[in-house]
């Protein structure tokens, strides 16, 4: 039995992330000293994955606070908002970065001097990570309910251990179900271009000994035509609390859309920080992504040169094509999110 994953930690005066570009092949850990090299480390994806972000955001804003050398408490909340700026702008899509930026931006609004803005602040970043494995584990128990003995599950992208700080969303389920004793096998999609299905999912699974084979992505309505996938769980980056739209990983809504036509449960697992209470569908920004990631695999160049490309990195399901949307909370219809605004 190996020990459990941990995406990030705080030590005294700097962060530590698994620099998951380096997955499967190198384990390696950075130490982040500062909010712009936390956000460096958000947008080349040392770490990725909505939760993980979230908390990384977080305690950027804490190293923020934590090396300023300024005098006032105001000098101090300028220097916060100017980091959160910087934060924002590295990725645009999953909710929780901007969730977890509010959040401690709240509580340092409420602070009385520079000592107690510090303190807040970090002390609240920290929150935010120990809430977050917390929360996975409910995701886990509650989820683990829809999975039978003998499942067969696909899952896309990583909504594991490594998107959050420990433990998982969607394979956060299939850990509890398994720990349950209940029979498992996962088919991983590979999850061009990024691969985080084929790096990253099966590093997790194997290390635990779940069973698990991986797939390319244009495998798995084959699988489900021929009975061999019997449910789908995936993350998300964004659930649009209005309308029920689950935004993930591109390729997601190309895997609902075949587990409707096969009539195959489509299950999204998430925590509420990722169920966004004030947009429309419509205002979603989709992350573009740079088209070397498309052009290339590990450094070598796949298509001719001159060709052009397109790299959206996430879709957009509609809620017809979702059947339970499982959270620290409860289980859901997409349709009854809007009735959980608070
Ligand atoms: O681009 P990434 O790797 O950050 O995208 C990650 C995903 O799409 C995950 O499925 C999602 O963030 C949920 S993780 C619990």
């Amino acid at each position: 039995m190996v020990g459990e994953i941990r995406t990030i930690w705080w030590e005294k005066n700097h962060v530590v992330i698994i620099d998951q570009r380096l997955l499967p092949h190198k384990l390696r850990y950075l130490k982040i000293r500062s909010y712009r090299e936390m956000a460096r480390a958000i947008k080349e994806m040392a770490i990725r994955g909505a939760p993980a972000i979230g908390v990384a955001a977080a305690m950027g804003l804490a190293l923020a606070v934590v090396n300023a050398k300024t005098g006032s408490r105001e000098l101090l909340m300028k220097r916060l908002r100017e980091a959160a700026e910087t934060i924002r702008s590295t990725r645009p899509t999953a909710v929780n970065l901007f969730w977890a930026i509010d959040r401690i931006l709240s509580v340092a609004g409420e602070a009385q001097s520079k000592d107690d803005l510090r303190e807040k602040v970090v002390n609240e970043a920290l929150k935010i990570a120990e809430e977050d494995i917390e929360v996975n584990k409910k995701i886990g128990e509650n989820g683990s309910r829809l999975i039978n003995d003998g499942d067969k599950i696909l899952t896309h992208c990583n909504a594991g251990a490594l998107a959050t700080v420990g433990y998982g969303t969607a394979l956060g389920v299939i850990r509890t179900a398994h720990n349950q004793g209940k029979n498992i096998l996962v088919y991983a999609s590979e999850t061009r271009p990024r691969l985080q299905g084929a790096r990253l999912t099966t590093w997790e699974l194997i290390r635990e000994g779940i069973p698990v084979k991986l797939i390319t992505d244009n495998m798995a309505s084959f699988l489900m035509q021929r009975g061999e996938i019997t449910k789908v769980i995936v993350g998300a980056d964004r659930i649009i609390a209005k309308t029920g739209h689950v935004v993930n990983k591109i390729g997601t809504l190309t895997h609902a859309i075949s587990a409707k036509y096969y009539n195959i449960p489509f299950i999204v697992a998430a925590p509420f920080s990722s169920i966004d209470f004030k947009h429309s569908v419509d205002e979603v920004v989709i992350e573009e992504r740079n088209i070397r990631e498309v052009l290339y695999i590990d450094n070598v160049r796949i298509a001719p040169k001159g060709v052009e490309a397109i790299n959206p990195a996430f879709d957009i399901t509609p809620p017809e094509l979702v059947s339970y949307i499982v959270t620290e909370k409860g289980v859901y219809k997409p349709e009854e999110l809007k009735e959980l605004a608070h």
